[in-house]
């Protein structure tokens, strides 16, 4: 296993982040190269948008106490993974659950690099405009459902309206994971870190709208608390989804690096369609 968390050569990857793509060959060796280089290629899918997922979990699958307390399952070293994926997207995305329990900023501040855009999903409006999302720090877009009443802002946020999932058939709840790409993509973001929390990360997961997931195991068990994962139930072992995957050291923690197929996330990426 590669040891990534106080890694050199970190600055020069950043050098790659808005450069023109495909990149020079040779450009991407080395532990994070192996690890971020996948986020810089050239997007596969038609909506042009590069997605990874991120959680980190407990030996038992929590990302969070029963009463929601995250802080911190990871160590120092997944924090920095964290920020160090803030700072090469170019929006970060997560839920309306994870902003009324944790109040974050989503700043790139652990590592250099710019702060993206900070994306809340919020399909009814729910939130006030007290989080600190919305009233400081960089730009930051209120996704929300078309027939959600309300005002174009919310604080210092921009308000989008988007078509809920259930239009669809799909029935994750929530709004269309599609048609969320499809807004980022329009204003130029592509690249995109949905950081949190579960039920967010599941929905991209189900919708088939992840390109990849970086999945923190830290040695804690809580033995209760907020699942990471909530897909579809399975009756058989063999229809869960089973991925490859790299495994790298984030000492104490271990990341695993999974490629997916968007439309058949148990296989893996690359598979022929
Ligand atoms: N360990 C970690 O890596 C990590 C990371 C992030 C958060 N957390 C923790 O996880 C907990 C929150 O996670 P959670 O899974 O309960 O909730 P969450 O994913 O943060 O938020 C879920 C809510 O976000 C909105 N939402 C999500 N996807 C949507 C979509 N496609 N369309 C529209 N709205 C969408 C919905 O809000 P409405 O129901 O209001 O519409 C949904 O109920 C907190 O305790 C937080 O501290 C842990």
């Amino acid at each position: 296993m590669d040891g990534i968390a106080l890694h050199p050569d970190w600055e020069s990857l950043l050098r790659l982040r808005d450069a023109p793509s495909p990149l020079p060959d040779g450009a991407l060796e080395g532990a994070l190269g192996a690890l971020f280089g996948p986020l810089l290629a050239p997007p596969r899918a038609a909506d042009g948008c590069i997605v990874v997922g991120r959680l980190a979990q407990t030996l038992d699958g929590r990302i969070a106490t029963a009463s929601g307390s995250s802080q911190w399952i990871g160590g120092r070293g997944d924090i920095l993974h964290t920020h160090r994926l803030r700072a090469l997207c170019h929006a970060v995305v997560i839920g309306a659950g994870t902003v009324r329990q944790d109040d974050p900023r989503l700043t790139t501040r652990d590592c250099a690099g710019p702060s993206p855009v900070r994306v809340v999903l919020d399909t009814d409006r729910r939130l006030g405009a007290d989080f600190t999302l919305f009233r400081e720090g960089p730009p930051t877009l209120l996704l929300c459902a078309e027939d959600a009443a309300g005002p174009d802002r919310l604080g210092l946020a921009e308000v989008l309206r988007l078509p809920r999932s259930g239009r669809h058939g799909e029935g994750h709840g929530g709004l269309h994971v599609p048609a969320i790409l499809a807004a980022l993509a329009a204003r130029g973001l592509t690249r995109i870190f949905v950081e949190g929390g579960g039920v967010t990360v599941s929905r991209f997961l189900a919708a088939g709208c992840l390109d990849r997931l970086h999945v923190t195991v830290a040695p804690v068990l809580l033995g209760s608390g907020v699942p990471a994962f909530t897909l579809p139930e399975v009756a058989r072992i063999a229809d869960g989804l089973r991925f490859a995957w790299t495994v790298h050291a984030l000492d104490p923690d271990v990341l695993f690096d999974i490629p997916l197929h968007r439309a058949r996330p148990g296989e893996a990426a690359g598979a022929a369609p």
